[in-house]
């Protein structure tokens, strides 16, 4: 029960890997805040955890909004009586295409709702944490970006290569009040965003060592280990549970 009493909010948590993160903390005891778009989705999510004895609520909204995540905080300070940490991890590709193709709506979107959601996350989620004595708050990167370069995804790329750099300020900057703060680096994971291309999710295998994609639920468990105290001395790091696509050549 490694996050047994705490409160994490999980955005994102409507789908694939945010969904698998909600029933994954919240089975080693953690209060859930979840948060998405889809209202039916994240209710039937907080349905299966209450009926499995977890704590969970959840809130629609838009991330790329900071009303939304300041009502998250408050939210879960209101529910939970405070919060311990966060899972930052609603993201979108948005429509693909070359830069000089892309259109300036694209990248301000892509970028609104995978940085700057980021940026209105810790911006009301440190001083909660602070209220906490400390905690600990994930981003959700990409290899994208980082380890690849992938064609049409000039606008995410830039997008989650940015979410790393702000990762290592924020740890620079809190890690002397206990908060820890991590950047998680997914493979390729067989969710709704890797589409259900079979010729595509072949040569994404490729990509990897392993020569497969990942299940939501192995990212959920790295994702876990960084909110754990299990990681009390983790902060900073852009942490890659890539199977391998970072090393791979061949
Ligand atoms: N799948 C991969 O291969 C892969 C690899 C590396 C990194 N990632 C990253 O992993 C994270 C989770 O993605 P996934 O693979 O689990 O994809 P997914 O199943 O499509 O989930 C994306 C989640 O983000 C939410 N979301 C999107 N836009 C939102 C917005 N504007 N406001 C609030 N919520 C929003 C979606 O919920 P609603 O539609 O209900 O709002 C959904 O819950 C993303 O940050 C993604 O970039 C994925």
């Amino acid at each position: 029960m490694e996050l047994q009493g705490k409160t994490i909010i999980i955005t994102g948590a409507s789908s694939g890997i945010g969904a698998a993160a909600a029933l994954l903390f919240a089975s080693t005891g953690a209060n859930v805040v979840l948060g998405a778009r889809r209202q039916g989705e994240l209710d039937r999510l907080v349905g299966q955890i209450t009926q499995s004895h977890g704590n969970a609520v959840c809130l629609v909204g838009d991330v790329s909004e900071e009303a939304y995540n300041q009502e998250l905080v408050t939210l879960a300070e209101q529910q939970f009586g405070g919060l311990h940490g966060a899972f930052n991890n609603a993201g979108t590709t948005g429509d693909m295409g070359s830069i000089p193709d892309m259109k300036t709506e694209t990248w301000q979107e892509v970028l609104a709702v995978n940085l700057t959601s980021g940026f209105f996350a810790a911006k009301h989620q440190i001083p909660s944490l602070r209220k906490s004595g400390g905690g600990s708050l994930v981003f959700t990167s990409s290899f994208v970006g980082h380890t690849i370069g992938f064609p049409g995804m000039g606008a995410y790329a830039a997008a989650k290569a940015g979410l790393i750099g702000m990762t290592q300020v924020l740890a620079a900057e809190h890690g002397g009040e206990g908060i820890r703060v991590n950047a998680l680096l997914p493979g390729g994971t067989m969710t709704p965003m890797a589409g259900e291309d079979a010729d595509f999710h072949a040569m994404v295998r490729g990509f990897h060592a392993l020569k497969r994609m990942a299940e939501p639920a192995e990212i959920a468990q790295a994702a876990l280990f960084l909110l754990s105290d299990r990681a009390s001395f983790v902060t900073g790091s852009a942490m890659l549970a890539d199977g391998g696509n970072s090393i791979t050549k061949l």
